[in-house]
């Protein structure tokens, strides 16, 4: 099973070009989908998750067109939006089960009861499901956001920016918890913490207003980057007044710039070849 994008394009009032004719194939297992702010990551989930329409273009999933078998994409879908909206006063036990038997998910309400407190064991908030919702810290709520993006044992996966605003601890339990799922499924994550991806995802995409910069592995993203990295430590006013440099990045290291800087080339003026990572890549995709 796999995920094929086709010259999707999606122009909003205003001209907004949010999807420019972005083409890619996502194969089963995590994806990363890494854009900074307004690169268009969730007007392609939206997309993918049949909620919107594009101006042009095909995704398929597997031999089945999802763009005109809406209806039934969405039974093999699980979604997790960016902004999830209000979170209701009513316990995660009686929201998860309202919401797997608008799935059609169960046998009854016994069997749905069942499936639901499994789902809610294995996302950790068995302890806590007859609490409110409303009252769950932020990693909780994305963890109930899991649990119902994995009613109903969906093909396709896809999360928008699941980890904004966690601590490292809920991130490092929702990295856990998502790449359990992701081995036998079409999972998506949409995110602008380059970390994330480099954590759990096999394979990614870049994408920056609107178009596809890169596709591939991260380890792939940072080998084409081999030999073309340079940085320097220097002092403030050294740093401005560098000219002429294609710069990356520039980092404090205990107050120091350090600047890392993109040539073909040695650049000279002290510059040391240095080990390329993803933020490398992600950089010198999106300037
Ligand atoms: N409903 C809309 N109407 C008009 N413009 C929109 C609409 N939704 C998004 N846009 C614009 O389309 C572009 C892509 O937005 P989108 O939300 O897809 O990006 P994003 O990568 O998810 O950003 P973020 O990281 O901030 O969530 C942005 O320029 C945004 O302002
Ligand atoms: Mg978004």
């Amino acid at each position: 099973m796999q995920l094929s994008i086709k010259s999707l394009t999606k122009t909003y009032p205003g001209d907004v070009r949010a999807l420019d004719n972005i083409s890619l194939t996502i194969p089963t297992g995590m994806f990363g989908l890494l854009g900074p702010n307004g690169a268009g990551k969730s007007t392609l989930m939206r997309t993918i998750a049949t909620l919107q329409d594009a101006d042009q273009g095909s995704i398929m999933l597997g031999d089945v067109d999802v763009l005109r078998n809406k209806a039934q994409i969405r039974k093999h879908l699980g979604y997790l939006p960016q902004e999830f909206g209000v979170y209701p006063r009513t316990s995660a036990v009686s929201l998860l089960t309202h919401l797997a038997s608008l799935k059609g998910v169960g046998d009854g309400a016994k069997h749905r009861r069942e499936i639901v407190d499994a789902l809610l064991f294995r996302v950790n908030l068995y302890d806590v499901r007859h609490k409110a919702v409303a009252t769950y810290s932020g990693g909780m709520r994305q963890r109930f956001g899991i649990a119902q993006a994995l009613l109903g044992d969906p093909k396709l996966i896809i999360v928008d920016e699941p980890t904004a605003g966690l601590d490292p601890g809920e991130r490092n339990r929702f990295y856990n918890l998502l790449s359990e799922v992701g081995e036998s499924v079409v999972v998506i994550l949409s995110t602008h913490i380059v970390e994330d991806v480099k954590e759990l995802c096999q394979n990614m995409a870049i994408i920056h207003r609107g178009q596809l910069k890169f596709n591939g592995s991260p380890s792939s993203a940072e080998a084409s980057m081999r030999g073309k990295i340079w940085s320097r430590s220097m002092s403030k006013q050294e740093l401005r007044d560098l000219q002429g440099f294609r710069v990356l990045s520039t980092k404090l290291i205990e107050g120091r710039p350090i600047v890392r800087v993109f040539s073909d080339a040695n650049p000279g003026e002290g510059f040391q070849c240095a080990e390329p990572n993803l933020e490398d890549a992600f950089f010198f995709h999106i300037q």
